[in-house]
């Protein structure tokens, strides 16, 4: 084969050519910047091609044939629980058990143990942790697991509220069902064979949370950008994995926030890839993405 007839061959696709409906630099624009004053996630430029594999679906169940009436759907008053769909199409909500375990070593080396005290002294003192971006609740009941493990029918004490913006991955937290080979895959033996049972699915081989697991577990929609109901102050939050897809100041706010919310000592750990560099005036660096609130 000559070189001409190679190179002929292995030609890229051109992708507009292939695509099932026009994807216009305008139709990206207007969805990335929506999304971004919504969610306060960014989406350049590098996002284009995942944003249409994530809409793609949304405009083909709604028989709406190009992007740029999607988005004009979007702004008419029919769009609005549209947009629900659309947020809950575009968060990333990549998610594990006991993801970055050195927390929840933490969790029961260090701040538990004066916890079980303080219960032993004043039965009505509540624990709360907030898990804020807690996607489909791996990270809220692995949290939970250990204060289970720590506390036994203390845990009563004990209260997460788990919180996201995606309303599905909320629904699949409140369900604590889990793929059975994953949670043998991520979840210490001890803990899964104590606080989880096998569940017959039609999805295959599941794993269904213990009922008192749940019981302590609030899950509830919450966009970070907006204001917040909670009552009452929190002696630890995770806000892991969720400040990373914002813009610095997004984040600087957001941090400056959790500190309103947390009681004197509070502990905030974030993700592996996130820093709080910009905010060394509110929080204390405990060392591998843990801080404590100063006073
Ligand atoms: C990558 S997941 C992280 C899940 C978990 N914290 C962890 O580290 O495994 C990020 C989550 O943040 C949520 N999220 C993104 N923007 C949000 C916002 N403005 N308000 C609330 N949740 C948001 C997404 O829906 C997603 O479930």
């Amino acid at each position: 084969m000559s070189n001409n007839a190679s190179h002929r061959l292995y030609k890229p696709l051109d992708i507009e050519k292939v695509r099932e409906f026009e994807w216009t630099d305008k139709d990206f624009k207007f969805l990335a910047s929506l999304l971004n004053e919504k969610t306060g996630i960014i989406l350049n430029e590098k996002k284009k091609e995942m944003m249409y594999g994530r809409l793609v679906r949304r405009l083909r169940a709604l028989k709406i044939e190009s992007f740029s009436d999607y988005c004009q759907f979007l702004q008419s008053p029919a769009g609005e629980t549209e947009l629900g769909f659309t947020l809950n199409a575009i968060t990333t909500n990549k998610t594990d058990f006991f993801r970055e375990m050195h927390h929840f070593d933490y969790l029961r080396e260090v701040i538990i143990p004066p916890v079980r005290e303080q219960i032993a002294h004043s039965p009505n003192y509540h624990f709360r942790i907030w898990s804020a971006g807690c996607s489909s609740g791996q990270e809220p009941y692995s949290a939970a697991m250990v204060m289970k493990h720590s506390l036994g029918n203390k845990v009563a004490n004990c209260k997460i509220l788990a919180t996201d913006l995606d309303s599905n991955m909320l629904n699949a937290g409140k369900k604590g069902i889990y793929d059975a080979e994953k949670c043998r895959e991520t979840i210490p033996k001890v803990y899964a064979s104590s606080y989880m049972k096998r569940v017959k699915s039609s999805e295959g081989d599941m794993m269904e949370m213990s009922e008192e697991l749940k019981n302590i577990i609030s899950f509830k929609q919450l966009n970070l950008l907006h204001e917040w109901p909670m009552q009452g102050k929190f002696d630890v939050i995770f806000c892991r994995n969720v400040m990373i897809y914002f813009d610095k100041e997004t984040q600087d706010n957001l941090v400056r926030r959790y500190a309103q919310y947390l009681k004197p000592e509070g502990i905030l750990f974030i993700g592996h890839s996130e820093s709080l560099l910009s905010t060394p005036d509110v929080f204390k660096c405990l060392g591998k993405t843990i801080y404590r609130l100063l006073p």
